[in-house]
């Protein structure tokens, strides 16, 4: 399956002390797939090395118009040519003001004025710098002319101060990227997602959860807000940070999450079930925490939990439904037959004991149409292939209940 994640990117690095977290963003960019050549002008070698930037995008670094790697000599046309984007992180005062007017006499300026495809820059300067009038007129002209402006955000400065013109986290700036770069498969679309484990108390302290990290449901979450969706998510306790965009309701039981999807579902067109909803709970969890005493045996009484994908798969007018199935054998045969039972559209089937926790995921996807397996590869990526794929599934969906 081709990989529509698959995006190139051109950083550019100006001198200011944002510098620092163009590192991070670089990795974060390349861990979500993004083919990433770093160009940076002299100034913003003063503040972190060409060698560092290579050893995190895998490419040299180019800071030189006359680079005798190109081998025309064109290097200021050359490397932007088939890039998808050109982000200029962190982007100074300086900098700005020479692309409001089109200025040309360094090798990622010069990238800038010759390209193709679209700008996006991360200002980042001291809070006077950005409120004067030649930055906010630079700015509003650069806007006008359909460069995306990402942040700056408000809060403390690396000279003392306090104000706007921070540069946005790398985080952020990698979110924000991704988001540009995604097609639009999910415009408009609504999308339900569980993610993470349930916590099922046993007592005040203690409880009955598993290993799920959440990072596969959040990675799918952000990439259906990426794809255009409006996304609201139930999680269980999970330890990260919310995907930007996302309207998100954080619960502990199974029957919390059951609770929450019920209040949701009837506006969702999709329903992604990802969370790892434990199958049982203590019937009564006890108020005070359990003493230990002298008994041999502590025995707990289990009662079964609502099938929360179950249920919404058998509503009248359920939306397109999704569920996950981790198994430790028998993948594909125990998926279907899940699939079949659950009566969902598609499974997405992978190994529990690979996929619960860690960072990379290798899935089959199992629908009417038979298997695809989709390549191990980081759950950022994973998913973005998954939302391709259902996509691709609930616009044939559609079409059919259409015709
Ligand atoms: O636990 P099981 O293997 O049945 O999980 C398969 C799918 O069903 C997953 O998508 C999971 O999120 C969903 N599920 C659920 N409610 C449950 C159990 C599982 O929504 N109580």
């Amino acid at each position: 399956m081709a990989d529509p994640s698959h995006k190139k990117v051109i950083l550019g690095l100006t001198g200011g002390i944002a510098a620092y977290k163009a590192a991070e963003l670089t990795r974060q960019l390349t861990q979500g797939g993004i083919e990433v050549q770093v160009v940076m002008t002299e100034s913003a070698c003063g503040f972190i090395t060409p060698a560092t930037l290579q050893a995190l995008s895998g490419k040299p670094v180019f800071t030189d118009m006359w680079d005798a790697r190109v081998s025309d000599n064109m290097a200021h046309i050359e490397l932007s040519r088939g890039k998808d984007a050109i982000v200029v992180a962190p982007a100074t005062a300086d900098f700005i003001a020479k692309l409001t007017h089109g200025l040309a006499d360094d090798l990622l300026s010069t990238l800038c004025l010759a390209r193709e495809c679209p700008l996006l820059i991360a200002p980042a300067m001291n809070r006077q710098m950005w409120d004067n009038a030649a930055t906010r007129r630079n700015i509003a002209q650069l806007e006008h002319d359909g460069v995306v402006v990402l942040g700056p955000a408000s809060g403390d400065q690396a000279c003392g101060e306090v104000g706007m013109g921070r540069m946005l986290e790398a985080v952020e700036i990698a979110e924000a990227v991704s988001a540009f770069l995604a097609p639009k498969f999910l415009s408009g679309k609504r999308v339900l997602i569980t993610a993470g484990p349930t916590f099922e108390p046993i007592d005040a302290v203690r409880g009955i959860t598993n290993r799920s990290s959440g990072k596969m449901g959040y990675a799918v979450a952000r990439a259906a807000i990426e794809a255009g969706a409006k996304v609201t998510m139930v999680s269980g306790p999970v330890s990260l940070s919310s995907p930007v965009g996302a309207e998100i309701t954080r619960v502990d039981t199974a029957s919390q999450m059951f609770e929450a999807v019920r209040r949701n579902v009837a506006r969702a067109d999709i329903f992604i079930a990802v969370a790892a909803v434990a199958d049982y709970r203590v019937d009564k969890p006890r108020e005070h925490k359990i003493k230990k005493t002298d008994e041999r045996q502590l025995q707990l009484k289990l009662v079964p939990n609502p099938d929360i994908l179950g249920w919404v798969a058998a509503r009248p007018r359920a939306p397109f439904c999704v569920g996950f199935a981790a198994e430790s054998r028998n993948l594909d045969v125990y998926a279907d037959e899940k699939r079949r039972r659950k009566k969902v559209q598609l499974m997405v089937a992978n190994r529990a004991q690979e996929a619960i926790g860690a960072d990379d995921n290798e899935v089959m996807l199992l629908d009417d149409a038979g298997t695809h397996r989709l390549e191990r590869a980081p759950k950022e990526v994973v998913a973005r292939q998954l939302i391709a794929h259902i996509a691709k599934l609930y616009g044939a969906t559609r079409r059919k209940v259409k015709a």
